[in-house]
């Protein structure tokens, strides 16, 4: 089936508005992306046919919401491979994904826990509050010239021993580049290591398949792959998941309770305290069925086609500073870059103001490694398959005038 663009464009209600008397030029999408209408009006029906409880209301809405809600795990399960559905933990988003682990998983004194120097804040301050705490250690993992991952490094610090968990970005959201995430996760289960892999990034980009991959935890987030905002999962191994003790407690995560003592639930409910976003769980699993009907090659053929076209403009543009590699294939959707002598979020705002282009300026989230590499703030271009050639272009001029003239 050849890419329609056009009807493809037609399903986001949102780029037919006008802003200025101009369209939106939507280029934030690792921030978050937009949402087809088919999301939108899954989870209207929702609010509109059976706005209720789980599990516990008894009655016709409640029947029929806990049947959508655990048809959206389902859902999540076949969409990453997981091997059961009770595998699949809702959460608010990759952060809380992450939190989670780092407050329920068995760490013992004097554990270790490491990341790499490149990761988004959501997967380096978990850990350091957890090192302040609890007697965990907390160690970063330098990354070679271009963000590289050494192999051999990493067997050597592995082999010295008590690193307990490795947990790494998969796609990078500063440069774009993607970790050799399955070398990684062979490697350490050789030494006996847990690993955690923030999929932020990489979910609605690459295909997931957390058996192939047999990584023990996946934190993700709808919000990145057109699902509503503030609706993420976790993906852990069943027999690890059953060996944690929640952090979150209340309705719904336990079997029995006195005044004294109680009797944990099941996974996954032991994790899911309180009311859930039901809406936000039917909107995923919408996600999930809309981004299968549009072959996930061609998405990201088409977004290789744009980033590829920006990437040899703005190459030639004088001040011009790329992050991570210039070839467009290793970098996804990302393009993240500065200009000598001129500040990121006045250009973001030119962008914007001019012709609604919106971009992201600042340390995005990752403040630490910016510092070490002396970087002040930098603009990142995000695309998805929803954007255009014409879109492209018209960023190209625009810059180009916006380096021309100041
Ligand atoms: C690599 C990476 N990890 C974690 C996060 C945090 O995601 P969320 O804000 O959805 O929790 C982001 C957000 O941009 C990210 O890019």
């Amino acid at each position: 089936m050849a890419y329609n663009i056009d009807n493809i464009r037609d399903d986001f209600p949102v780029l037919k508005q006008a802003i200025r008397g101009k369209p939106p030029i939507y280029f934030d999408n690792a921030c978050m992306t937009l949402r087809p209408r088919q999301v939108l009006e899954a989870m209207n029906r929702y609010y509109l046919c059976h706005p209720s409880c789980h599990k516990r209301a008894m009655h016709s809405f409640g029947e029929m919401t806990s049947a959508r809600y655990e048809e959206a795990r389902q859902a999540i399960q076949k969409f990453i491979n997981a091997k059961m559905p009770q595998e699949v933990i809702f959460t608010r988003n990759t952060t809380e994904s992450i939190n989670l682990i780092a407050n329920a998983f068995p760490f013992e004194n004097g554990d270790i826990v490491l990341t790499t120097e490149l990761e988004h804040n959501s997967n380096l301050l978990p850990w350091q509050v957890l090192s302040q705490g609890k007697g965990v250690i907390h160690r970063i993992f330098a990354l070679g010239q271009d963000s590289s991952f050494d192999l051999d490094n990493f067997k050597d610090i592995l082999a010295q021993g008590r690193v307990r968990l490795v947990s790494v970005f998969q796609t990078s959201h500063v440069t774009g580049q993607s970790l050799p995430v399955k070398a990684i996760i062979d490697v350490a289960h050789q030494y006996g290591v847990l690993v955690l892999l923030d999929g932020a990034q990489s979910v609605g980009h690459q295909k997931i398949d957390v058996q192939e991959l047999d990584v023990d935890f996946f934190g993700f987030s709808f919000h990145k792959m057109l699902g509503p905002s503030g609706m993420g999962a976790l993906y852990a191994k069943k027999a690890i998941l059953e060996q944690m003790r929640p952090f979150l407690v209340g309705g719904e995560t336990v079997e029995d309770v006195d005044y004294v003592s109680f009797v944990l639930a099941k996974i996954p409910d032991k994790f899911e305290a309180g009311l859930q976003n039901y809406a936000g769980a039917i909107g995923a699993k919408a996600a999930i069925e809309y981004l299968r009907d549009i072959p996930l090659e061609a998405r990201n053929q088409h977004v290789l086609k744009l980033n590829n076209f920006i990437t040899e403009k703005i190459l030639k543009l004088p001040r011009l500073n790329l992050l991570g590699p210039k070839d467009a294939a290793l970098r996804g959707g990302i393009i993240n870059f500065f200009i000598d002598g001129m500040d990121s979020g006045d250009l973001s705002i030119f962008l914007d103001k001019t012709n609604n282009i919106m971009v992201r300026s600042g340390l995005h989230c990752a403040h630490a490694w910016y510092k070490k590499h002396k970087l002040v703030s930098t603009v990142r271009v995000s695309l998805y398959f929803y954007n255009t050639m014409q879109e492209a272009e018209l960023f190209n001029e625009t810059i180009e005038k916006i380096v021309k003239y100041f």
